[in-house]
């Protein structure tokens, strides 16, 4: 079976979007993965076709209705053993780790979500994963679904060359990437360092590794102790 990604949303014009380009582009149209989105408002069943109501409680904005978005996941066929999520900024942040289990599944449903929020109740009683791309707001849930699938699909066997693996590699290792370089030799003063032309394999091996130990220490001091500490990336099960 090919990976698969269902998405569920407002605004299924959005998908593929930017995954229709490159390799995720040309992968998808030769069949390594495929992509489903669906509008969530078919599952509306008043006459306005409505999704959204005013929260509870007062407040601003407007709420996903738990009955709609619950009828429009219990349409999606096949949904047995695959991952729920629902793309939220108060989910887990997404890792790498994550987004290589996810690629080496079956491939997820993907709740978007839009307005203030979606009901509460929908989220428990479907077991939805909540997902965060980022310490940031978006207006909604699918440019972070797009980020997402695209974290996966790069993953999948035929997607890339086999140049990109071992970068993944050094991320999942926990390092920031070292710095590359190529062509012209000189660019406004400014040279290649020395050690990346004198092609001893060891020797640029070992830079590369200094730099990124260096960059990541400076940058991300926190993925230095996760790595020290791997037990600590794992999510709890159920949380
Ligand atoms: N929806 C809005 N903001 C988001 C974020 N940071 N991550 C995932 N989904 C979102």
């Amino acid at each position: 079976m090919t990976w698969r990604a269902t998405v569920l949303t407002l605004f299924p014009d959005m998908f593929p979007g930017p995954l229709g380009f490159s390799l995720a582009g040309r992968g998808l149209a030769t069949g390594l993965w495929s992509l489903e989105a669906r509008d969530i408002r078919d599952a509306a069943t008043d006459r306005h076709r409505s999704v959204d109501d005013t929260p509870a409680g007062g407040g601003p904005g407007m709420v996903l209705r738990a009955d709609v978005l619950a009828r429009a996941i219990d349409a999606v066929p096949d949904l047995e053993g695959r991952p729920r999520l629902v793309m939220s900024p108060r989910g887990r942040p997404l890792t790498q780790a994550r987004v290589a289990e996810l690629a080496a599944g079956p491939g997820p449903l993907i709740v978007c979500g839009r307005f203030e929020g979606i009901d509460q109740r929908v989220i428990d009683a479907r077991q939805l994963e909540e997902v965060s791309i980022g310490d940031y707001v978006l207006s909604g849930g699918e440019i972070a679904a797009l980020t997402l699938i695209d974290a996966c699909v790069r993953l999948l066997p035929g997607v890339m060359g086999k140049l990109e693996s071992s970068t993944d590699e050094s991320f999942s290792a926990g390092l920031l990437e070292y710095p590359q370089y190529t062509r012209p030799q000189l660019f406004e003063g400014l040279p290649i360092p020395e050690i990346l032309l004198s092609g001893d394999h060891a020797k640029v091996a070992a830079w590369r590794r200094a730099e990124a130990e260096q960059l990541t220490q400076t940058r991300r001091p926190d993925l230095l102790a996760a790595s020290r500490h791997p037990v600590c990336q794992k999510p709890p099960k159920n949380a």
